[in-house]
């Protein structure tokens, strides 16, 4: 059995710190010498272009071409999207497609575990895989809470943050119910402001 920890990093509220955080926790558990696959999850691919991939529209292997092939029966091989950065982590890129594969996803058998099948065929590689969704609460947020053994929640200390968080927080106990799966609910705050 794979030791692999998959930890989803999700808010529907947007910039917040999700992709900040995937990135730096990412570099931060390879330069410990962990393993680590970064997975954009968000069709803005701003991990894939944080990661200095400028132009995502032009990578043929995504997420989304993976997911699809998963939706379609099709042989999986998610080794042919993964890119090796020289910062030590490996990254699962997406790009402006994943939007359409979203909607796509809604009718497919077993909605919910596509993105689960396609990182089952990779965890026996790595120590930690990390998962940056995107800000909404919808198929791919929800494939994404699926696959993970945890989830880290960035938000602001902020009213508004807050009350999001109850619908989110919501969506996980479903899942949990659901799925059958523990997951370890980490509420993390980001950007601390300072107040005089
Ligand atoms: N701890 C922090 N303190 C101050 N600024 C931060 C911090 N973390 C992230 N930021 C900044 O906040 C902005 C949004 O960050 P980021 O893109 O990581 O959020 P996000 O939640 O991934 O956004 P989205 O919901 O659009 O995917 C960026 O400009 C980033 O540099
Ligand atoms: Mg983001």
């Amino acid at each position: 059995m794979s030791n692999c920890k998959v930890i989803a990093l999700t808010n529907q509220k947007g910039g917040v710190g999700k992709t900040t955080t995937a990135v730096n926790l990412g570099v931060a558990l390879a330069q410990q010498g962990k393993k680590v696959l970064l997975i954009d999850a968000d069709a803005q691919a701003n991990l894939t272009m944080s990661l200095g991939y400028g132009r995502p529209d032009d990578l043929s292997d995504t997420l989304s071409s993976i997911m699809q092939d998963v939706i379609d029966d099709n042989p999986v091989n998610v080794q042919k999207a993964i890119l090796h950065h020289d910062e030590g982590v490996d990254l699962l890129p997406s790009n402006i497609e994943l939007s359409g594969l979203e909607v796509r996803l809604i009718n497919a058998i077993s909605r919910e575990s596509v993105l689960k099948t396609c990182i089952n065929e990779v965890k026996k590689n790595y120590d930690t895989i990390l998962i940056d969704c995107m800000p909404s609460l919808g198929m791919l947020t929800i494939n994404a809470l699926a696959a993970a053994d945890s989830v880290v929640i960035p938000t602001q200390p902020h009213y508004l943050s807050a009350k999001g968080l109850e619908l989110l927080l919501r969506s996980v106990l479903v899942l949990v119910y659901k799925c059958g799966q523990e997951k370890l609910n980490n509420l993390y705050y980001q950007m601390k402001e300072q107040r005089r």
